[in-house]
């Protein structure tokens, strides 16, 4: 059901990393043609990453068909360690998919608002349409973080990018919270247009966010919502006392 959001409980880290990988390669075999993926950024997806290229998960994933799109990048080169594509490439991308299925937020542009109006129009050639159908969503699914502000891709809490309906992309020149580095990030509606929207939360410092936004409060993290299923995925540990399930 759009807009309703689901919370499904695991025990710990590696159990979140599994529940994800199964959930990640579903979604792609509901896909016969071309399943496009937006991935997270930060530490959060790292394991589920790792995951995916190791032989038991990598044999499952039809590589040559499936595309790979990032939710936001942090304007820094390719080659810093800050980089959220080049985080993910080391991860499993350049070990298991093809270069041309690999799109990358172009951090070597000149600006962040110009580097996000490729990403926009590299996303629209994808899409083959530059609006967004809810019948017809962009992503079969979106992985998301959530920073201790609330924040989700780059999209900071009290900032521009969070209101913006009419762009797909948008420069963030300053950071909210750390790493204080311009970003790139995708907005609400293409993070929307999608058959599910993966949240991944794991461990003690999730809980104080996860508390306020499962309290209700207007925080980035709660206006994102899919289309399709949204799907918090929470170990113990992130849970807030009372919030098991
Ligand atoms: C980024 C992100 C960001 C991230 C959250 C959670 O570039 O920083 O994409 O939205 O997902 O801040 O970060 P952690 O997983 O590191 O806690």
């Amino acid at each position: 059901m759009a807009g309703h959001r689901t919370i499904i409980e695991v025990s710990d880290a590696a159990a979140l990393a599994a529940a994800a990988a199964e959930r990640l390669i579903k979604r792609i075999d509901a896909n016969k043609e071309r399943p496009a993926i937006c991935l997270t950024g930060g530490s959060s997806p790292k394991r589920l990453y790792e995951l995916l290229a190791t032989d038991a998960y990598r044999s499952r994933i039809p590589w040559e068909r499936v595309h790979w799109f990032i939710g936001d990048d942090r304007f820094v080169p390719e080659s810093d360690a800050l980089n959220n594509m080049a985080m993910a490439k080391g991860a499993f991308l350049d070990h298991c998919a093809p270069a041309a299925n690999i799109h990358a937020i172009r951090t070597d542009a000149a600006s962040p608002d110009e580097a996000a109006s490729l990403y926009a129009r590299e996303l629209q050639a994808f899409h083959g349409s530059d609006r967004l159908d809810p019948a017809r969503p962009l992503f079969d699914l979106v992985l998301l973080g959530v920073g201790p502000d609330g924040h989700v891709a780059s999209l900071f809490p009290g900032y521009p990018g969070i209101e913006v309906t009419d762009r797909w992309v948008v420069g963030v020149p300053e950071a909210h919270v750390k790493p204080f580095v311009p970003r790139v990030s995708l907005t609400l509606p293409p993070l929307s247009s999608c058959h599910e929207m993966l949240f991944l939360m794991s461990g003690e410092d999730k809980r104080a966010i996860l508390g306020r936004v499962l309290a209700g409060e207007d925080l980035p993290a709660n206006r994102a919502r899919s289309d399709g299923e949204t799907i918090w995925l929470c170990d113990r540990a992130a849970l807030p006392e009372g919030d098991s399930v």
